[in-house]
């Protein structure tokens, strides 16, 4: 039998296959974290260190003993007011205005169900293993339930936590994090992935010290400056060796992730959201539930790390039918056309679109309302018969004739100054009454969390959606920060409500979309990769991975992407060149080799394309189809990293039963007298014979074991920028 749980003696213990994560209730019903990481059998209390510290505070039912202090005890949930003054997770003011916590351990259950999460994007599975432990405040009725939900296989563990007032007061919760997790060394690297706009995910990497280091989003959604993921990664940890632990908030609002190193060479992370805008008051009665943090141990360094989270977020998280389909390969027509197209224009586009063999035309912005420029029109959601020459449902029909799906794009929480729907509705524009709202690309946030405006919203794209007929995906975009919030009609203490609010109104939003179209593809998007994250792939199978489509800064892009996200959720397009962001010129070749990275598709004008593009088109649609399954559900390897300064990035996919493999190198600036790297899979059957290709051409046969210890010599590029695409097969 699997042990997923095990008491004793006050120990908690949570397994799975490779990890075990301990607590100990200890003698005064205080919960210790006493081990996360390598699985182990015994119990790790030992390592925990009693001693007199000089200005460490003891607990007041402890006095005199002078050895016991929260300030350095490794706690499971750490909370403002009991003495421990490193970072905290909890801060709850009472109605006197004082922040204190002392939570004792109440009881423990260990259920087959996980609880339920309302809107809240979760991990998910058909018997959820969940330990729920109830700690309550030593003076007061408060009680705080921790819930961890083992996904054994997957050697993941996921943790949220509720908040429950059962005092006859008002209370305020001024943070609520999803947990915090303490190590006893300090001895860490931190990896983040941090960027901009047409910058996203690059990796950082940062010496834990003493100290506190916090990367966060307050712009109320994931953000392109920093995701919402972390790695801690031990001392030699690399792609394949050593302990690393990687840490993923199922949530697209703003978030903190602070790792603090303590006085006594201890670390402690703290991940949820967005403290800084929030407060929440919890009248009595009521429950507050913090968005879910997933985690996970490798003791196999990054690379297994990845490929776990790929593989439950496959299998557990994401719930659109698409997950296990081949993704329509589309072409989309923004950085075609941008807003200025006809029906006709559009049409054009197709019909190359159909002689290349693509599946599905996507009609980017522009197509409702006075939407000629991105300053006007956003909330009205009419279809411009005028610009296009006909209804929606005549050029879905169109399309459809040719042979293409057709997909739609929409920016459903927003509306523009100039619009109908501004007009009609100043006041479902967010605005901080007494002040003008600022302005980003000129619109303003549609105030989603009045039901009201949600709902003539949804209903609107509803609409177009039901009168087009045959719309089979959707791009839901998302272009600026949440500013300028204020919660109409409610009190001072309410107002750090707004933007968590904002994110549950946006989860509904998208939930009734997929109500009324359980079959869509949702594609998720925020000027490209401002809100990727666990949350949206709740809900989503993809995201527009960035709006920056060159090649060399995809392949930067793509891999700190990879780090938490699966293949299959990071849409890649080709587009044309010069590129439209950093007008670099790369071969249309690399241009697919890269894009072929993910879920594949085209954005570019395909009527200017010459014959040999188009040529060379046909053959990538045909290369992509034979590698999308296993690009989609393989296991992923990173093979080098593009911020190391070497001359190439190197990455490959191999299908779990070992019976092929691609690698794909890509040469940035070339150096010359350069030598032909050495290039390694990794995951073949060692002791099976391969036959390695190249565009077709057969090198030869080497045993599995040859191609990952001794390798071969890639290609030497001939030209900047050129990339190569190998592929083993199994001999039979
Ligand atoms: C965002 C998206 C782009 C495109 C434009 C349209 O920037 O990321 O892909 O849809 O909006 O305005």
């Amino acid at each position: 039998m699997t042990v997923r749980f095990k008491e004793d003696s006050n120990h908690l213990t949570l397994y799975t296959k490779e990890s075990s994560y301990q607590m100990q209730i200890d003698d005064h019903g205080v919960l210790l974290h006493t081990w996360y990481g390598a699985k182990i059998d015994d119990r790790a209390s030992h390592l925990i260190e009693l001693r007199d510290r000089g200005f460490s505070s003891n607990p007041p039912d402890l006095v005199p003993d002078r050895t016991y202090s929260l300030d350095f005890l490794p706690q499971e949930i750490a909370c403002l007011g009991n003495g421990d003054l490193r970072d905290f997770a909890l801060d709850v003011a009472w109605e006197n205005g004082t922040h204190a916590l002392d939570l004792r351990v109440v009881n423990y259950s260990w259920e087959d169900k996980a609880p339920d999460w309302g809107v809240l994007p979760h991990f998910w599975s058909d018997k959820d293993h969940t330990l729920c432990i109830t700690l309550k405040d030593r003076e007061k009725d408060l009680y705080v339930h921790l819930y961890y939900t083992v996904y054994y296989e997957y050697d993941l563990i996921t943790r949220s936590l509720s908040v429950e007032n059962r005092t006859d007061e008002t209370i305020v919760l001024h943070k609520a994090a999803s947990a915090s997790v303490d190590f006893p060394t300090q001895d860490w690297t931190l990896l983040h992935f941090a960027g901009r706009h047409n910058k996203e995910r690059a990796r950082q990497d940062y010496e834990v010290q003493q100290g506190r280091f916090k990367i966060y989003s307050s712009r109320g959604v994931s953000s392109h400056q920093h995701n919402p993921t972390v790695i801690l990664k031990g001392p030699d940890a690399t792609e394949d060796f050593g302990p690393c632990y990687g840490f993923a908030l199922v949530y697209s609002g703003g978030f903190d992730i602070t790792c603090e190193g303590d006085q006594y060479g201890q670390t402690r992370l703290v991940m949820g959201l967005d403290s800084q805008n929030f407060s929440w008051p919890l009248e009595p009665c009521q429950s507050f539930q913090t968005p879910e943090l997933a985690m996970t141990y490798s003791g196999q360094g990054m690379g297994k790390m990845s490929r776990d989270f790929h593989k439950a977020v496959r299998e557990h998280l994401i719930r659109s039918p698409w997950q296990n389909r081949p993704r329509p390969i589309v072409v989309n027509n923004w950085e075609a056309t941008y807003f200025d197209f006809t029906g006709e224009k559009l049409l054009e586009i197709v019909d190359v679109a159909r002689e290349i063999g693509l599946d599905m035309f996507v009609l980017d912005d522009g197509w409702f309302g006075a939407r000629d420029w991105d300053d006007r029109a956003l909330g009205d959601w009419q279809v411009n018969e005028k610009k296009l020459g006909m209804p929606l449902r005549d050029l879905v029909k169109e399309v459809n004739k040719r042979g293409l799906e057709f997909g739609l794009w929409v920016e459903p929480e927003m509306i523009n100054k100039d619009s109908d729907l501004f007009r009609a509705h100043p006041d479902w524009a967010l605005t901080v009454p007494g002040r003008q709202p600022l302005s980003s690309r000129e619109q303003l946030i549609l105030d989603i969390t009045n039901p009201e405006a949600r709902r003539h919203v949804t209903d609107e794209i509803l609409k177009v959606m039901a009168e087009a007929e045959n719309v089979r995906y959707v791009k839901w975009d998302m272009n600026r920060s949440v500013l300028d919030t204020y919660l109409a009609g409610a009190d001072r203490k309410s107002q750090g409500m707004y933007r968590h609010l904002y994110v549950l109104a946006m989860y509904e939003m998208t939930q009734t979309l997929l109500d009324a179209y359980p079959d869509l593809l949702l594609e998720g998007c925020s000027g490209g990769g401002g809100r990727f994250d666990l949350g949206m792939l709740y809900f989503v199978p993809q995201i527009w991975t960035s709006d920056n489509t060159d090649a060399s800064d995809r392949v930067e892009i793509q891999y700190g992407t990879s780090f938490f996200y699966p293949p299959s959720a990071i849409s890649a397009h080709v587009s044309a060149v010069p590129n439209h962001q950093n007008h670099r010129t790369t071969p249309l070749k690399s241009r697919g080799i890269v894009a072929y990275q993910g879920s594949f598709g085209y954005e570019l004008d395909l009527t200017r394309l010459s014959e040999e593009e188009i040529a060379e088109m046909k053959d990538q649609v045909k290369t992509y189809r034979g590698l999308a399954e296993l690009v989609l559900q393989g296991d992923y390897y990173r093979l080098t990293n593009p911020f190391s300064g070497e001359a190439y990035t190197a990455w490959s996919t191999v299908d779990p039963a070992g019976k092929k493999a691609i690698l794909s190198v890509y040469y940035h600036d070339l150096k010359s007298n350069y030598p032909n790297p050495i290039l390694r899979f990794k995951g073949l059957l060692a002791n099976s014979l391969y036959e390695l290709s190249l565009d077709g051409q057969v090198l030869g046969k080497f045993l599995g074991q040859t191609l990952m210890e001794v390798g071969f010599r890639s290609a030497y590029p001939e030209e900047n920028y050129q990339a190569f695409l190998y592929q083993v097969t199994l001999c039979e």
